[in-house]
């Protein structure tokens, strides 16, 4: 991919948490929408298929059908995981859009949780740098768990102030 893609109100370049990455190119405000998430549509043997394959950019649109953002036409596929993220995934009318948990400042890098469960989150190392994170991209729920689990790879939690 080129260095740098423009797409409405992200600009797509070398993130320090992983490859490439989205950044905001303006202020964008908290509940807005950044930009849908596209992909091939897949019925769930296909998309069950292919996350035993180690897919990770599969998303569920409804009970019927997920899509494969693993597209060149989706750039939201480079969009990386924080435990400090400032957007999530919401799907609208069957279509997934990234949206504004916070607002975000023009370049601030766009990161949601990828939510990843106990299962599958040990081949996923996480480098968002965020001083609570546990190590792993995993959903917040777990963290506790994951920090328990692996005591070397979180960071000291923040003491709290007296
Ligand atoms: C959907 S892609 C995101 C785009 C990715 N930065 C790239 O250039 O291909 C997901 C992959 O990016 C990497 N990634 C995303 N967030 C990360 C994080 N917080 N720490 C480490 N790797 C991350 C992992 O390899 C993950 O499997
Ligand atoms: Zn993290």
């Amino acid at each position: 991919m080129e260095e740098e893609l423009i797409v409405g109100k992200v600009i797509f370049r070398r993130s320090n948490i992983h490859g490439m990455g989205g950044f905001a190119l303006k202020t964008i405000r908290k509940g807005s929408r950044i930009i849908e998430y596209v992909g091939e549509k897949m019925d769930k043997k296909e998309s069950l298929r292919r996350c035993e394959d180690g897919n990770v950019y599969v998303f569920e649109i409804n009970d019927e059908w997920d899509i494969d953002g693993s597209v060149d036409w989706n750039p939201a596929r480079w969009i990386n995981q924080s435990c400090s993220a400032n957007a999530e995934t919401d799907v609208i009318k069957n279509r997934v859009w990234i949206m504004a948990t916070r607002t975000i400042r023009a370049g601030e890098e766009i990161t949601y949780n990828y939510n990843f469960d106990l299962s599958e989150y040990e081949d996923y190392p996480c480098n968002c740098g965020a001083p609570h994170c546990p190590g792993f991209m995993v959903a917040e729920e777990h963290w506790d768990e994951v920090r328990r689990r692996h005591p070397d790879k979180a960071k000291p939690k923040a003491k709290k102030a007296a």
